[in-house]
């Protein structure tokens, strides 16, 4: 399917705002919106629930190719669903948080996630966000944003987040977490977090996300304009 609008990659770290910008910017443009985050973390949550270990290849892309992981709109939240059910709050929890770096690492996982979502974004008119978008899934994007904020402000967004949605972690654990799924995401092997070279870097930690959304529509609009 040849393109009919732009892909828009938005890669960075956890916690660094990606997922707000993203859904924003879709809003804005009238794109879809695609959090590949949320597919990792389905899998994740998936394989905890039927036993398969999470650093077992093979089992996981058996267990990949009877997996539906479908996305549906829903205010503010867009719904998750793995194999028809809901599971949009189940894959914030904790456990799944601190256990997704791990099948993230899975050569066979990714694979199998990458071509979905390249389906997802064939048409274009996409905003899709995540480590490896900018770098491995949609190379030949017409933006790219890598969005980076300090530990110590992702560490406060997160405690706001998890707040809300009733879940009381210290300060001081989330700021380890974030420090290791760093470490483990920007150290794997296959398709690690690094900035593509032709991103464009945004530091988000002294930005409202107005602010951000604005910059990156700017972006967009030029970029449209030469499309
Ligand atoms: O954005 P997030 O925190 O929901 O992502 C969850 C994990 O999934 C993150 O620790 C790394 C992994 N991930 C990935 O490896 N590649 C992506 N494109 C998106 C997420």
């Amino acid at each position: 399917m040849s393109k009919k609008e732009l892909q828009v990659a938005i890669d960075g770290p956890a916690s660094a705002g990606k997922s707000t910008v993203a859904k924003k910017i879709a809003r804005r443009f009238a794109y879809i919106y695609c959090d590949t985050g949320a597919m990792y973390r389905t899998v994740t949550l998936k394989a905890m629930q039927t036993g398969v270990a999470l650093d077992d290849a093979q089992a996981l892309a058996k267990m990949l190719a009877k997996t539906d992981i479908t996305f549906k709109p829903g205010d503010p939240e867009q719904l998750v669903f793995l194999d028809g059910q809901e599971v949009t709050m189940a894959i914030r929890q904790p456990d799944v948080t601190n256990n997704v770096s791990t099948v993230a690492a899975q050569g066979t996982v990714r694979a199998d996630l990458t071509e979905r979502q390249r389906v997802i974004a064939d048409a274009g008119g996409i905003v899709m966000d995540g480590r490896d978008i900018g770098t491995s899934v949609l190379p030949h994007a017409e933006v790219k944003i890598f969005l980076v904020a300090s530990v110590e402000e992702r560490a406060q967004r997160r405690f706001k987040d998890n707040a809300e949605k009733g879940i009381h972690t210290p300060i001081d654990v989330l700021r380890d977490e974030i420090e290791t799924r760093d470490h483990k995401d920007s150290t794997r092997a296959i398709s690690p977090l690094t900035q593509a070279a032709d991103a464009v870097r945004l530091d988000t930690t002294s930005l409202s996300i107005d602010e951000v959304v604005d910059k990156i529509s700017v972006i967009i609009e030029q970029k449209r304009q030469e499309f």
